[in-house]
């Protein structure tokens, strides 16, 4: 049962590594499913971003005496399955892109948002090397979501107005 802050940082940590672990388990079909090539590339990169994420949260655990284990992210489950179903649509390739963005797009900002929580817990339980570990993690997230964005609007966006056209 969840009592203190720590109690809080712990379960919220048991949170992003099931998130992590789920987005790992995805990204290669993401990858795969993605039309333009430079959106398969990034999520195939994010995944080495991904595994260097899972690393950091398990030394936390370790330098915490705590499991990671012991919790499926159910936020994360929903959105890993919405975006799952988009290859699934027969949507044309760019809408089919664009649509693929989008779902990631929510996984990321949850990613960040989860971060941003674990960054201020670890940073109040005066948990400084933590805190930096997830304050470089949290980064990485933003930058993925930023690659998101400019694919977005460089290459499917307009393509995808173009095919509807
Ligand atoms: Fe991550």
């Amino acid at each position: 049962m969840t009592k203190t802050l720590r109690d809080l940082l712990i379960d919220a940590l048991r949170d992003a590594y099931s998130t992590e672990q789920q987005l790992l388990n995805a990204l290669p079909e993401m990858a795969k499913a993605a039309q333009a090539a430079p959106l398969s590339r990034l999520f195939k990169d994010h995944i080495a971003t991904t595994q260097a994420h899972v690393r950091r949260l398990c030394v936390i655990f370790e330098e915490l005496e705590e499991a990671p284990e012991g919790k499926v992210s159910l936020p994360m489950e929903g959105l890993v399955t919405e975006s799952q179903k988009l290859a699934q649509e027969g949507l044309p390739p760019d809408v089919l892109d664009a649509a693929l963005i989008a779902a990631t797009h929510k996984i990321a900002h949850y990613e960040m948002a989860a971060y941003g929580n674990l960054c201020g817990y670890a940073a109040s339980l005066g948990h400084s090397k933590a805190a930096k570990a997830l304050r470089s993690s949290l980064a990485e997230e933003k930058k993925f979501d930023a690659g998101l964005t400019a694919i977005a609007k460089t290459k499917v966006n307009p393509r995808a107005t173009k095919s509807a056209a």
